[in-house]
């Protein structure tokens, strides 16, 4: 894993940024996976004035998202789909047909996981995964436990995921749906590049433990050891 420490999220957002632009002029119609959460907004930010100034063309690429919560139709305000409108979507120029999301109101979810698949399958792969990490170590949400998942599945929550997300619900716990709908292990591991995010102290000792640590089912972002191609983006809070 490669770590590029950056004294300000800001400065995250912008070699974030470049780094995208990089990837563009190699491959326009790029797929990329995004992540949702406090993390990548500044990135987000960065990028829809890019876009805005015409130094950044986004008509072309594909977009996966990485999780949504079961139960939440894509219109919900409280839904991952709502988030991503809120501060990319609706800024970026993403064609709407080549934004894909996990339906959380799927009736059937594990039919909605095998579609999932298949269209990334069908996309050729996720070139540029981009991930935040939780604070207990999650990707996605490929929660820590005895057992991970390879592929697209049914999370369950802890309640710490579930208060880091209960700003999405006017600050309530409760509202917050207990399960999800997340891409798996190998889904994100068979990136051909994966980007992690991770600002703040309070997720100091998880990026040290991710990058130095044993490889653990309890640590799901310690399975990025195993890959070839990462590339962990800190400011001093979550470097130090
Ligand atoms: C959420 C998301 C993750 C995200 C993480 C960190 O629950 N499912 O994809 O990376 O938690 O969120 P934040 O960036 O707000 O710390």
């Amino acid at each position: 894993m490669r770590i590029h420490v950056h004294r300000t999220e800001r400065g995250i957002a912008t070699a974030l940024a470049d780094r995208l632009a990089d990837a563009l002029r190699v491959t326009p119609g790029l797929v990329l996976g995004l992540p949702t959460g406090r993390t990548p907004v500044q990135w987000y930010r960065e990028i829809a004035r890019r876009v805005e100034h015409g130094q950044l063309d986004l008509s072309r690429i594909t977009t996966f998202n990485l999780d949504e919560f079961i139960g939440l139709a894509p219109d919900h305000p409280g839904s991952y789909r709502q988030f991503m409108e809120r501060h990319l979507f609706a800024h970026a120029g993403i064609p709407p047909e080549r934004i894909n999301f996990l339906r959380g109101d799927a009736p059937d979810v594990e039919a909605e996981c095998a579609r999932y698949e298949c269209s990334i399958a069908e996309a050729g792969g996720i070139d540029l995964m981009v991930l935040g990490i939780g604070r207990n170590g999650h990707i996605g949400f490929n929660e820590p436990g005895a057992e991970l998942y390879a592929r697209s599945h049914r999370a369950t929550l802890t309640h710490d995921t579930r208060r880091s997300n209960a700003e999405l619900f006017g600050g309530s716990v409760d509202a917050v749906p207990r399960e999800a709908l997340s891409m798996g292990m190998a889904t994100i591991l068979q990136s051909r590049a994966i980007v992690l995010v991770a600002t703040g102290r309070s997720k100091a000792a998880v990026v040290q433990a991710m990058r130095r640590g044993r490889i653990t089912t309890q640590l799901p972002a310690s399975f990025l050891q195993l890959h070839a191609d990462v590339d962990v983006y800190v400011d001093d809070g979550a470097g130090g």
